[in-house]
């Protein structure tokens, strides 16, 4: 490695009154330094100190260019061993008429952002064992195109399943398999237009690629403020136009309130009153750590609830399992729209997962995630007590992310040094509707995704950079 870099500033030829402003210029110096070869992979840069000095600029400058340079994959940042360049920050020396490389977006070292399980958890053996089993005993007809409601198996399972760990009122005939929830959400978008609905409100926080896929289906999404209990769903009443609500009533996403039982009835008699749907996402509805989970909302009128569910939290999102449990008057068209498209997920997974819930397995592996997340909420709560002990955390009783609260003006910069350090990280205004209120600083920490043996690094990670 080149520990070298005596004339490093000099070098760099950036041109503090260009009209990009001077991190933009840096970062551009820097990064054709590394193009063409003159910075070399594994060649330690200066600390941003010594190089703002240097070059006479401030050190934050330097030291943003860098976090951002880390985050593109140029550089590397490690604690103890500076910042180097990227190993995988290839030169090209070729001739200046080259096309500029794209930079290689490179992994951090770690991830606290919420949405992931931890995938090295997957119950391969099991899965297994449960394929087997379905495959030998799949009939002839599973090899066909098949109902688009999905495996009358799976559905049988699933009804009996939700019933029980989840309060779902299920029968297997109003139950669609979808592969994922933005799958199942895709198909309401249309139904919901088919039916001349214009407008579905959204939770004033969630995840804008579910606004974005209504949107994409014709609809407005005009958002619903949130408060500490939840959505304030007494105000569907006078929004009019809306004629559906996507809610996540279990733990909302992201704040990770759960929906309060007034809040819930409130929701149940705008849907009665005004003739609406509620659209339940109950993506991580089996993690609840200190007390029984909170049912499902669809328990309360399962003809006004459309209830999605998902595999994506309790085993992986790569399996593109989900299931949608409808009012009866909705199957129909919901199947069909479905069936349309031919957009179903295999047979033999659908099969898998029928074996693998009914054998105890799923019942299983969820006690047993139950109990690893809950060890890592509480280390993750017990660090913070400790390392940022004026810091709020909240959202902490269910999931697998929670939500900490930061000084006024700090979410970016927090998350710049997070990069910095090689740990990727989201702020709460990322989830943020574009018409909400805009809600103070603070960073969705997501304790799911990390393997065992990388969670100590990040949280460490973690509270190194917090204020
Ligand atoms: C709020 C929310 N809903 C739903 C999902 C699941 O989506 P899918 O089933 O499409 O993987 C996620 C996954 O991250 C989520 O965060």
């Amino acid at each position: 490695m080149t520990d070298s870099w005596a004339t490093f500033g000099a070098d760099l030829h950036i041109d503090p009154a260009g009209a990009a402003g001077l991190r933009a210029g840096l970062m551009d110096a820097l990064r054709e330094a590394v193009r063409t070869g003159r910075l070399t992979p594994g060649t330690r840069l200066p600390s941003s100190r010594t190089l703002a000095a240097d070059l006479g600029i401030a050190r934050n400058t330097v030291a943003d260019a860098y976090a951002e340079l880390v985050a593109e994959g140029w550089l590397t940042a490690r604690q103890g061993s500076g910042t180097r360049v990227a190993q995988r920050a290839e030169p090209r020396r070729a001739a200046t008429t080259a096309p500029r490389s794209r930079p290689v977006r490179r992994r951090p070292a770690y991830s606290l952002t919420a949405g992931s399980p931890d995938l090295s958890t997957f119950p391969r053996a099991d899965w297994l064992k449960a394929a087997r089993r379905a495959l030998t005993a799949a009939p002839n007809d599973a090899f066909g195109y098949g109902d688009p409601r999905g495996r009358i198996e799976l559905r049988t399972v699933l009804a009996g399943y939700l019933a029980r760990a989840r309060g779902v009122h299920a029968d297997p005939e109003t139950i669609v398999i979808c592969s994922g929830f933005v799958h199942g959400l895709m198909l309401m978008g249309k139904v919901l237009r088919q039916r001349r609905v214009r407008e579905v409100a959204v939770e004033s926080y969630g995840l804008d690629v579910h606004g974005n896929l209504l949107r994409e289906a014709g609809l407005r999404t005009p958002c619903l403020p949130l408060d500490l209990l939840g959505s304030r769903t007494g105000e569907l009443a006078g929004m009019r136009g809306v004629g559906a609500v996507l809610l996540t009533p279990a733990h909302q996403f992201p704040t990770g309130v759960p929906l309060h039982p007034d809040r819930r009835a409130a929701a149940v008699d705008w849907a009665r009153g005004a003739g609406g749907l509620i659209l339940e996402d109950d993506y991580d509805g089996e993690f609840r750590y200190d007390r029984q989970p909170v049912g499902a909302l669809q328990g309360l009128d399962p003809e006004r609830v459309v209830y999605m569910g998902t595999s994506s939290k309790s085993l992986a999102p790569g399996l593109r399992l989900a299931w949608m449990v409808l009012p009866h008057g909705l199957v129909g068209e919901v199947a069909e729209a479905k069936g349309e498209v031919d957009w179903a997920s295999s047979a033999l997974d659908q099969l898998t997962l029928a074996e693998f819930i009914e054998s105890g397995a799923y019942d299983r592996h969820v006690r047993s995630m139950r109990l690893r997340y809950r060890r890592r909420r509480d280390q993750l709560v017990a660090a913070l007590a400790e390392r940022a002990p004026a810091l709020h955390v909240s959202g902490i009783a269910a999931g697998l992310h929670a939500v900490l609260e930061l000084p006024e003006g700090t979410e970016r910069s927090v998350i710049q040094a997070a990069a910095w350090q090689g740990l990727a990280l989201e702020g709460l205004s990322r989830f943020r509707h574009a018409d909400a209120e805009p809600g103070g600083d603070a960073l969705v920490i997501g304790y799911g995704a990390p393997t065992d043996s990388a969670w100590t690094g990040a949280l460490e990670a973690l509270c190194r950079v917090l204020p």
